[in-house]
């Protein structure tokens, strides 16, 4: 079975969050208060994400990417992961972290079945990461990723790029795929919160392209049928690829084949679309007709693309900890 939107899209990739909690604060993804967290009987218990999990790969989804707040924070991911790689017919299972936790988690990880990790991480610079996480120590971060690298996952590391913030080391994380196997993508910064004058922040994925090929060379590289939203390159006779995600000023609504199912077992259409679909009923009933119907109808009313395309102050804010990025 095939999952088909009303543009034409094929949908076969679904961003679970399994909890908004996370250890970090990033400033672009919380308001400095904080965001009112879920209650505990109010976040989907595993047995009910597992039950989302096999509706929608029964439905078409084949890629399954974990998210949070910080998927890692949560008690028991790892034997959740063991099952959720169990289901049949899911071809990738995958996981977007902060890092903190992977010094220790890294090779369990591996061991449960996660194919491919990709990682946060907006500075080298002790300082600056600091201001941007509000208190998470790059050391960390780094180990983390060391540990990674070691347990065998292919990686990417995800940078917000936020002007007279972090755009001063563009250059250095482009530098990190010369002599290593993996991904940097910079992505646009998004207003999820909502902020005067955020359009000053955002650095176009276009000036990071002229700038890095300033200094190197590079080549475009083909996507898959699975990939997220990046577009991918490779600076020549580097290891790794750099990738630009342009959710601001690009249109990559274009070719989006993804779902998202937040903590609390809402499923979105599209990251700024709506307050989503309640799975919950359903799944207290064990309707799986009812859950696979509903996803269906989530997906058949997926929009065209989203508001901020439009760079005005129309959409509506939210804390990204809660849907998953
Ligand atoms: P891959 O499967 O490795 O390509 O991952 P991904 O890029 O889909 O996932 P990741 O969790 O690493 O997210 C990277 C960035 O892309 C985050 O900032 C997400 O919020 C953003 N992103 C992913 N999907 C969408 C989307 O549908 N719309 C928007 N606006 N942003 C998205
Ligand atoms: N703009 C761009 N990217 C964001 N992320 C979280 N909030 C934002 C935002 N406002 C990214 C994180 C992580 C991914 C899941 O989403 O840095 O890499
Ligand atoms: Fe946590 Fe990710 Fe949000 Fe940062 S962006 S506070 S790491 S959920």
């Amino acid at each position: 079975m095939e999952l088909t939107d009303g543009y034409g899209r094929n949908i076969n990739y679904l961003r679970l969050s399994v909890t908004d909690r996370c250890n970090m604060r990033c400033i672009y993804c919380m308001p400095s208060e904080g965001i009112r967290l879920l209650e505990h009987h109010e976040v989907l218990s595993y047995e009910e994400l597992l039950l989302v999990a096999r509706a929608a790969i029964a439905n078409g989804i084949e890629k399954i990417r974990v998210t949070g707040g910080e998927p890692l924070v949560r008690k028991g991911i790892i034997r959740f992961l063991e099952q959720l790689a169990a289901i049949p017919g899911l071809r990738q299972l995958v996981l977007t972290t902060n890092g903190l936790a992977l010094a220790e988690m890294a090779e369990p990880l591996r061991q449960a079945g996660v194919q491919r990790l990709n990682i946060s991480l907006d500075s080298l610079q002790p300082e600056t990461l600091a201001r941007i996480t509000r208190g998470a120590d790059v050391n960390k971060v780094l180990a983390g990723i060391a540990a990674a690298e070691r347990a065998g996952f292919p990686l990417k590391i995800n940078m917000v790029v936020m002007r007279g913030i972090n755009d001063a080391e563009i250059l250095d994380f482009a530098a990190l795929t010369l002599n290593r196997p993996i991904t940097v993508r910079f992505i646009e910064y998004m207003p999820s919160i909502r902020s005067d004058g955020w359009q000053e922040r955002v650095v176009a994925g276009e000036s990071i392209l002229e700038q890095i090929g300033r200094r190197y060379p590079f080549v475009a590289q083909e996507r898959d049928g699975l990939a997220g939203p990046a577009r991918i390159f490779r600076i020549d006779g580097a290891a790794g690829d750099f990738g630009i995600i342009t959710p601001v000023t690009g249109h990559f609504c274009e070719d989006c084949n993804r779902i998202r199912v937040t903590a609390s077992g809402r499923v979105r259409s599209c990251l700024f679309a709506d307050n989503g679909l309640d799975l919950k009923p359903f799944l207290a009933r064990g309707d799986q007709e009812g859950l696979a119907a509903a996803l269906r109808s989530v997906v058949a009313c997926k929009p065209k693309q989203h508001a901020l395309v439009e760079q005005d102050n129309s959409y509506t804010s939210f804390a990204m900890a809660a849907i998953g990025g």
